[in-house]
């Protein structure tokens, strides 16, 4: 597999990536890790087929979606740390595709990126992604062409520890995921059952003269591929302790989540370990991963929903948590809500063997984030991709980048390849935890990470909105 540096690709390519994504060129290619070499465990080899298939939510609106081998979510995927990694990916969908493995930081040639890290897999074509899973954590796969990812092409990637610190009895992964099965966009998405993004005229009259454009309106939420109606209930027995690996691939919803009855424990950010910390509700970006714990105090059959705007009433219902031998059909009332909702600065990381922190940093970056009033574009630093300012760094150097959020949506940031360490939040500083994905807030809403840049190659770094990438179709 050949790294495709950046420069080498011509200008249309770029082009399908305008909006709020760039690139980091890390020049000097070297060795992979040595770390990783002293591993030779066995290996795994897992098939994904990604084809199109009939798919019923439980909304009664059953819809071709694209699939992973047929499911939403994709098949899980779940390996021991340091076990080899080998995907077959056969491309029986209409387009060319790739998949990219979030959060994990994999060789660049492997990433799956179309046009900056691999040539994109043709239809009828296949392709093999091979890597170590290392470190372990709570990741995510997906489809990273056009918007495949909000199709349906999605699952989660669980790299188990060797040794696993925190006993639980029971584990769960919820993938919450966004759906508009409307028909808002014409023919070809009545057809395919998923609307485009609300462009021009179409999006205005969607959403009322002002608003934000390019967003879809969902009607349907999905814990692991069911509408709640739909859902199978999360089984516990009463005195479990509970892990729930907890995964926001939707395309742009921001998550509250809410299990009625329950606090919950955050002990990991993104699949690293941070200081346990209890909130009642967890706020979650699209492309961040929280593992929780809960203790099952508290027998009954109740609700998991999305608080929004912070109030049980004004939520959305998405799943069931239920203790075994409830047979009423009658669910709690959820009488023990507090207030305590995550944001950055509650967290604090601890330290990992895998990952050195940063202790100063050489290269500082500032971006600036905005647009959307009435434009379908998003920019960094005023400029769409590829008139924006690549970020050019050398294997060994400690980079800051600075976010200044300007316009009136959040932006959850997201960088390929490498873990960085939050360093400040809002107006919260002195933050230090890793991360993948960090939520940048609207209207001057800030944020800043640092990372060592250690993994040679070229490394998308975009908002992790699947509507604010850009235009795909352009
Ligand atoms: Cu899940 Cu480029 O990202
Ligand atoms: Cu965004």
């Amino acid at each position: 597999m050949k790294i495709i540096k950046m420069k080498q690709l011509n200008r249309r390519d770029f082009l399908r990536f305008a909006g709020i994504s760039g690139a980091l060129l890390l020049t000097e290619l070297t060795p992979l890790n040595l770390l990783r070499s002293a591993y030779a465990l066995k290996s795994k080899e897992i098939n994904l087929t990604g084809n199109l298939t009939a798919v019923d939510l439980g909304n009664g609106k059953p819809f071709i979606a694209w699939t992973y081998n047929g499911r939403i979510p994709g098949p899980e995927i779940r390996v021991k740390e340091g076990e080899r990694l080998r995907v077959v990916l056969n491309n029986k969908l209409p387009e060319e595709t790739t998949v990219h493995w979030h959060g994990l930081p994999v060789p660049n040639g492997m990433d799956g990126v179309p046009y900056v890290t691999q040539k994109p897999v043709q239809p009828g074509g296949t392709f093999v992604y091979e890597f170590d899973a290392l470190p372990p954590g709570t990741y995510l796969y997906h489809s990273h062409a056009h918007y495949q990812l909000d199709r349906g092409l999605y699952g989660a990637l669980i790299v188990e520890p060797k040794r696993e610190e925190r006993g639980y009895d029971r584990e769960y992964v919820l993938l919450m995921e966004d759906w508009a099965t409307v028909d808002g966009g014409g023919p070809e998405t009545a057809k395919k059952g998923r609307i485009r993004p609300l462009m021009g005229m179409m999006g205005m009259m969607r959403r009322g003269a002002g608003g934000p454009l390019q967003e879809p309106l969902y009607d349907a939420y999905t814990i692991n591929g069911r509408v709640f109606e739909a859902s199978l209930p999360f089984k516990v027995k009463k005195g479990d302790k509970v892990r729930l690996r907890i995964v926001n691939p939707s395309s742009s919803t921001i998550y509250t989540l809410r299990i009625a009855g329950h606090p919950m424990t955050i002990t990991h950010a993104d699949g690293r370990p941070v200081l346990p910390v209890t909130v009642d509700a967890l706020r979650i970006g699209t492309g961040e991963r929280y593992d929780v714990e809960l203790i099952a105090n508290n027998p009954g059959r109740w609700h998991i929903y999305n608080l929004r705007d912070n109030s049980p009433a004004s939520g959305w219902l998405l799943g069931t948590f239920l203790y075994d031998g409830i047979a009423s059909k009658t669910y709690n009332t959820d009488n023990i809500i507090g207030d305590r909702i995550n944001d950055y600065s509650i967290l604090e990381g601890i330290d990992e063997r895998y990952i050195k922190p940063v202790t100063s940093v050489n290269k500082v970056f500032r971006v600036n984030l905005s647009g959307g009033m009435m434009s379908p574009y998003w920019t960094m630093n005023g400029r769409a991709y590829p008139d924006s300012d690549d970020i050019s760094i050398k294997k060994g150097d400690r980079v800051r980048i600075e976010y200044f959020n300007m316009s009136m949506m959040a932006h959850p940031m997201h960088l390929h390849g490498h873990f960085f360490e939050v360093v400040g939040t809002g107006r919260v500083t002195g933050v230090r935890i890793k991360k993948d994905t960090l939520i940048i807030p609207p209207h001057m809403g800030r944020g800043a990470v640092e990372f060592i840049a250690d993994n040679p190659g070229v490394w998308f770094h975009h908002c992790h909105n699947l509507y604010h990438i850009g235009s795909w179709d352009g």
